[in-house]
Order: structure tokens, then sequence, then C-alpha cells
């Protein structure tokens, strides 16, 4: 695991959006994982400036995103479906058949996470997976005590995702209890992990996340496992992490770091979202 902190949100936003256009320059065909949330909204939205602006190409791209509330069709704008083409694909050159996710309103959920798990399967599983992390710990809808085995299976939600998230819907009241989530394993396979927080409510977590004890009670403790991920955070959210001097000696040094250290993501260009 490697950590980058940015000076703040919409550097540290704008440096994983460069990465994922790096990758994406590199490997037009790329399987990309995805999340959701308010942490990802400037991430998207450099994305469709580098689509406009730097004619990023997203048309042999591939998605799958983390997770989606059971019970929630794709019309409805508390929808994870409605999130991402409100975000990126209505705004970017996507082919909307290569773009996947749960259907949290399929008759039989459990059939419906078995098909998501082959979809992923088919495509030669995911090069690159964004995460962000809930004041819980969990990455897409794991929650506490997901096995770190997991497979994409339906979810209740914990009470403090519910509180999280209840103020995101026109009546909390009618947020969904339940989520289907890739697994933690099934995260564990992607071949990049991309895990970006921000502001000092995530500080606690992320210090737990990266610097703790690996546990089933905080899911992105699991993270540690994985052989190449990487977690982007501003100054706030970095605030109770330990060891900060040498992951900016990292970042400032090792080779692999090398084109994204000019500087630019200090001053990132104007979103047009914004
Ligand atoms: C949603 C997802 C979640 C969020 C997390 C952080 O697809 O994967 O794990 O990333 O709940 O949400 P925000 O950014 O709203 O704090």
């Amino acid at each position: 695991m490697e950590v980058i902190v940015r000076p703040a949100a919409d550097a540290a936003a704008y440096l994983v959006a460069r990465m994922i256009a790096r990758e994406l320059r590199a490997t037009p065909q790329l399987v990309l994982g995805l999340a959701t949330g308010r942490t990802m909204e400037s991430v998207y939205c450099h994305l469709v400036r580098m689509y406009r602006e730097d004619r990023l190409d997203f048309s042999l791209c591939r998605t799958f995103n983390l997770d989606e509330y059971v019970g929630l069709p794709a019309t409805d704008r508390h929808s994870y479906r409605h999130y991402m083409d409100h975000n990126l694909f209505h705004q970017v050159n996507i082919d909307r058949r290569n773009t996947h996710l749960p259907d949290g309103c399929a008759p039989d959920l459990a059939a419906e996470c078995r098909r998501y798990e082959d979809a992923i399967r088919r495509v030669n599983g995911i090069d690159l997976q964004l995460l962000g992390i809930g004041r819980d710990g969990h990455i897409g809808f794991n929650e506490p005590l997901s096995a770190l085995r997991s497979r994409t299976r339906e979810k209740a939600l914990s009470p403090r995702t519910l509180a999280q998230n209840a103020p995101l819907f026109d009546n909390p009241a009618n947020m969904p209890r339940r989520a289907i989530t890739m697994g933690v394993g099934t995260i564990l396979e992607s071949r990049r992990c991309l895990l970006l927080a921000t502001g000092a409510e995530k500080a606690d977590i992320i210090a737990k996340a990266v610097e703790g004890p690996i546990t089933a009670m905080i899911s992105a403790t699991a993270l540690q496992l994985h052989p190449r991920c990487t977690v982007i955070v501003d100054e706030a959210a970095a605030g109770r992490l330990t060891e900060t001097e040498y992951y900016r000696w990292v970042f400032a040094n090792e080779p692999e770091w090398e084109p994204f250290r000019d500087g630019t993501d200090a001053t990132p260009p104007p979103c047009p979202c914004d």
C-alpha cells in the first residue's frame, strides 16, 4: 500500500482523475471499477473536463460499479445508476452497453449477484478499481463483519451508513436498508486499487484502514493485503496518520510517481461542474 497526501480535496481528486486518465490512455479498453458518493463527484468532474478539453477517450472502456441500492430502479434519482449517468456516463463518449451496475430490482437478487460476478470474470477482471471509504470503514457497501473473501452479494446497511447517506434522500426515511455490493474478495482481485478520501471526518477511519490491524470490522483494512493499492488523501483526511513523513518522501522520490510530480495539482483546472 502507498499513501499520497495532497494539499486539498480538489488536488487529491484531480490526482486520482489524472491516474485514471493515464491508465485509460495506455489501455483504451480498460476495465474500470467505479464508486459513487460525494467524494467521487469531483473525480468524475475532472474526467469530464479531460474528455471535453484533452480528448480523453472512453469509447472502448468498460465499467463495473461497486454497488447499488436494493429496490431503487435506474430511473430513481437516488439510484447509483442515475448518479453514474448524471456525473459521468451521459457526459463522455462511453458506450452505455459497456457500463455495468448490479440491478437492485432484479427479481432474484442472489442470481443477480452471481450474474454480476460472471460478467466481471468474462472481461478478465477489473484493471483499476476506484474506491471511497465510508465512516464505518466500508469499501463498496461492505459493512462491518463483511468476510474478507466475500463476493458480490446483498448486504444490510449499518446504522452509520444509513446516517451518512440518508441526508442525500429527499425523504431520509425512504433510504433503502439493503444494497448489492461487490465483495471484499471481489475488490481484492482487481489488478490495481485507488482509494480516495478527503475531509477531516475521514481522518479517523483512514488512520485505522491504513495503519491499523486487518479486521473484518473495517473492510478497508483488507486493502493492506492488496499488491497494488494507493490511498490518496488530502491533508485533512491524513490528519491522524502517524507515518506521513515517510509517505511524502515516497511520493517525492519514487520513479513511479514522477509523472504526477509536475505540481499541476496544486491549482487544478476548474471543473465544468463547479
Ligand atoms: C459507493 C461506495 C461507498 C462510498 C463511501 C464514501 O459506491 O462505494 O463505499 O465510496 O460511502 O461516500 P462519500 O464519498 O459520500 O463519503
